[in-house]
């Protein structure tokens, strides 16, 4: 490895004689090739934060399904299929994109409190690991499908076991009672018992998911003593099942603090499951990939106004919808220091909405119309909640490995935009016929 290049628990996002680089590529040598605004992603910073997690649960046979919906690029899916990982998928086109990235179908446990027929049908084709099933419809949909063609589904219910969770922001919590993720907890029981006698379904887990970027163990804990008294519960019924699923949830640091320590959630949690023999599986996302990438935009305008002074930038919630959907924060720093004064900014996107910023009231060094800035912490949640609002083409995507950079999506085009409007025919016109005699 050569100077600047991430080393083992190093700074993915170094900076040399004032320029950030990504591992050894300097991000302004990306910005001339790919523009922007434009995702960057350090395939190091992935792997490591993979080896560091399945080290830690090295003690219990375990499965880390990372949670596709976190960064669906199928150049991050490649990377994380290559250390071994399974994935966790909420739709058709997730378990598509997983199976394309080269995660066998046995690693890969299905989520998600809306599955379509076809959805359910086309994992129970591939053969996945299991069906984290929400609800009682859902569990006889699954179960009449799989009996149709003589198959039966792997199936975990999605248990709800009330624990407060400290989330940032309430739409990241789905552990407490009133919410629509998972089974209440008085119902499980029941349901399983069903689930036992329907003829399409053989039960192979437990599983919760208790919330978002949660940077305490506790709650963890709290969930796997819940899940435990379950299974416990199960076995009386002579019901065994073969993996406890503890959902994804592991917090990361966006703020400079630290992110969720492996080591002590797994010495907390792995002390409960280690003598039942059982296989944990986990379902991490923002763990795995969110500090791992930046977002990379140009400033276009400065602009006062009302005591204020706006960075006006070419990147906006389109392209990083945290900010304003979860008020979720982002360090914001030039990608070329030049030693200026730190002002306080809020840092805005070209978007026709009052919701549309990057960051508000943030001291930055002043930057200039041309230059770069780099949006931190965006590896998770970043392009996969981008949309194409304002009918501005999702931003490009490149993965950099040491002192290569590899574009893994390349960025979208206004043709594209109306490409599925133009590719109407005549003969899907649907007449209106007019039934009413006057
Ligand atoms: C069922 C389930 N599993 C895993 C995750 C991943 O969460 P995180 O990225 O916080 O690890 C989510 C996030 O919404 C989820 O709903």
């Amino acid at each position: 490895m050569g100077e600047g290049i991430l080393s083992v628990g190093g700074d993915p996002f170094p900076r040399q004689d004032g320029v950030l680089f990504c591992e050894g590529v300097p991000l302004p040598d990306l910005v001339a090739r790919w523009g922007t605004p434009l995702y960057v992603y350090s395939a190091t910073a992935i792997r490591e934060r993979y080896t560091e997690l399945d080290t830690a649960l090295a003690p219990v046979p375990h499965l880390i399904a990372y949670s596709v919906k976190a960064n669906g690029n199928l150049g991050v899916l490649r990377t994380l299929a290559a250390m071994g990982a399974g994935a966790d998928i909420v739709s058709g086109g997730e378990l598509h994109r997983a199976l394309l990235a080269g995660i066998p179908a046995e690693r890969i446990v299905f989520s998600g409190v809306g599955k379509t027929v076809n959805e359910l049908a086309a994992a129970l084709d591939a053969g996945i690991r299991c069906f984290n099933v929400e609800s009682e419809g859902e569990l006889r949909a699954l179960s009449d499908l799989a009996e149709m063609t003589d198959r039966t589904a792997p199936v975990a219910l999605r248990v709800n076991p009330n624990i407060e969770t400290p989330t940032p922001h309430a739409y990241t919590r789905t552990g407490h009672a009133a919410t629509k993720f998972g089974i209440p907890a008085e119902d499980a029981l029941r349901l399983y018992r069903l689930a036992v006698r329907l003829p399409g379904i053989r039960v192979v887990g437990v599983d919760a998911h208790i919330g978002s970027q949660i940077l305490e163990v506790e709650p963890f804990r709290r969930a796997v003593v819940h899940l435990l008294e379950l299974i416990e519960q199960l076995r009386m019924d002579g019901v065994e099942v073969e993996h406890l699923d503890l959902g994804g949830g592991l917090g990361i640091s966006y703020e400079g603090g630290e992110a969720i320590s492996a080591a002590a959630f797994a010495e907390t949690v792995l002390s409960l499951i280690e003598p039942t023999g059982l296989t944990l599986v986990m379902e991490p996302g923002r763990y795995l990939v969110g500090e791992a990438g930046v977002l990379l935009t140009r400033v276009l305008y400065m602009k006062e106004g009302g005591g204020k002074r706006f960075v006006i930038i070419d990147a906006g919630m389109n392209d990083l919808l945290r900010p304003s959907h979860y008020a979720g924060y982002h360090a914001v720093d030039p990608v070329e220091t030049h030693g200026r004064l730190r002002v306080p900014v809020d840092v805005v996107g070209p978007i026709c909405e009052t919701g549309d910023f990057l960051a508000l009231d943030r001291e930055i060094e002043l930057s200039e119309p041309g230059e770069l800035l780099a949006i931190r912490t965006v590896g998770a949640y970043g392009f996969s909640m981008s949309s194409t609002y304002n009918q501005r083409p999702r931003p490009a995507e490149v993965l950099v490995d040491r002192e290569s950079a590899h574009l893994v999506r390349r960025r979208e085009t206004v043709d594209e935009l109306v490409a599925a409007e133009l590719a109407l025919s005549d003969e899907i016109t649907i007449p209106i016929l007019t039934t009413h005699e006057s």
